[in-house]
């Protein structure tokens, strides 16, 4: 089926017509850089194959009409003048948030009707809702006639989540989605803004990068990500830097309370382990990295206090399998694991891990095998 079609028929089943327009945008990966968006740093995702549809075709009422083929709620209602921050709840808040946020940077948004439709899990640690954000405002975009740079649409995506949805969340999961390239991770720096393409080749260096869904769902609304954040902020604050970007060793014993000294030491060394990443990719050495993603792991397990117990699991009985490395990946205390590994050992990496969760009679997890893919765009 081409791609956009699914979305386009539930568009049609609904509406009795053809949407004008089908985008997409995808899920991310976050390869590594974890909780440093936030604090300036740098982060290193790439984009899924899946993702999100958006079908769409403009409407002369002032009005937003949104439906999901996946909440099988009634379709969302809005006239445009009366989005504000908080005025809608659920999924919807996600799209609503764009088109309030592109027509309060003065973009002329008018009247949309978009159906969407998914092939990513929500709460898995792979950014359904920068998926849903993005092609959100690639479609209003779009049908409106507007270019829009798309770092600018990654920042009103970002808005729209921080400002109308009300989770803090930084840059990184809609600049994957709309930036990324096939074959590729992103390297952004999030104090820069600045982006670029890191050859992200696996095939090639007989790798594959499996996605680990542990089953364990979170979301970034209860109040845990905001705490982390909080607590970046406060030792940012009490070391006199503007973020703990600036910072490149971790502080003395003894100048913050302890939580507050782990919490910098991730961010620190995070950042490090980025630019350590990225120069083993331009040099062609993918499969060195492992060592690195699961140093990420251990920090965050260790320091940040962001993992959960499936995860470590997950991680550990994959290198006991014989992964190059592993680490949680996403906003964390719920998702998926990525584990790299040799493409000759990949069954026995998967068989490690189901086991180790077999015997603790956890539900099963799913491997995905991840390919580093192109971000959002107009299928249709
Ligand atoms: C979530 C947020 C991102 C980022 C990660 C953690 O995915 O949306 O902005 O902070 O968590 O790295």
């Amino acid at each position: 089926m081409t791609e956009g079609n699914a979305a386009a028929g539930w568009f049609a089943v609904s509406y009795g017509r053809q949407p004008e327009g089908v985008w997409h945008a995808p899920g991310r990966v976050n390869l590594i850089g974890e909780h440093t968006d936030y604090n300036e740093g740098f982060v290193l995702p790439f984009a899924l194959p899946r993702g999100v549809q958006a079908a769409a075709s403009q409407r002369s009422d002032e009005v937003i009409e949104l439906r999901s083929r996946q909440a099988r709620t009634q379709p969302a209602i809005l006239p445009l003048a009366t989005l504000k921050p908080g005025s809608v709840t659920g999924w919807a808040a996600y799209p609503a948030g764009v088109a309030w946020a592109m027509r309060e940077a003065g973009h002329p948004v008018a009247g949309a009707t978009i159906a969407f439709d998914a092939d990513l899990e929500q709460g898995a640690g792979l950014s359904s809702s920068a998926a849903l954000e993005c092609s959100t405002a690639l479609a209003l975009a779009g049908l409106n006639g507007l270019s829009v740079p798309l770092p600018e649409l990654a920042a009103l995506a970002r808005r729209a989540e921080n400002d109308f949805a009300g989770i803090p969340t930084g840059i990184m999961d809609q600049s994957a989605s709309l930036l990324c390239q096939a074959g590729h991770a992103l390297l952004l720096d999030c104090r820069s803004g600045q982006t670029s393409a890191v050859p992200f080749g696996l095939a090639a260096a007989h790798l594959l990068l499996v996605v680990i869904d542990t089953r364990v769902r979170r979301a970034l609304s209860d109040g845990r990500y905001a705490a982390r954040r909080r607590e970046c902020e406060e030792a940012a604050h009490a070391l006199g830097v503007p973020s703990l970007r600036y910072l490149t060793q971790s502080p003395q014993a003894g100048q913050l309370s302890p939580v507050l000294e782990h919490r910098a030491r991730h961010v620190i060394s995070e950042n490090a382990r980025v630019l350590q990443a990225v120069g083993l990719l331009r040099e062609s050495q993918p499969g060195r990295i492992g060592p690195l993603l699961t140093a990420s792991h251990t920090s965050l397990r260790d320091d940040f206090e962001i993992s959960w117990p499936q995860a470590d699991v997950a991680v550990e009985a994959a290198l006991a399998g014989g992964a190059l490395g592993a680490r949680m990946t996403g906003g964390g205390f719920g998702g998926s694991v990525i584990a790299l590994a040799e493409t000759a050992s990949i069954d026995s990496v998967r068989a490690a891990v189901a086991g180790a969760y077999a015997a603790r009679g956890w539900e099963p997890p799913l491997f995905t095998d991840a390919l580093p893919s192109a971000g959002a765009g107009r299928v249709r």
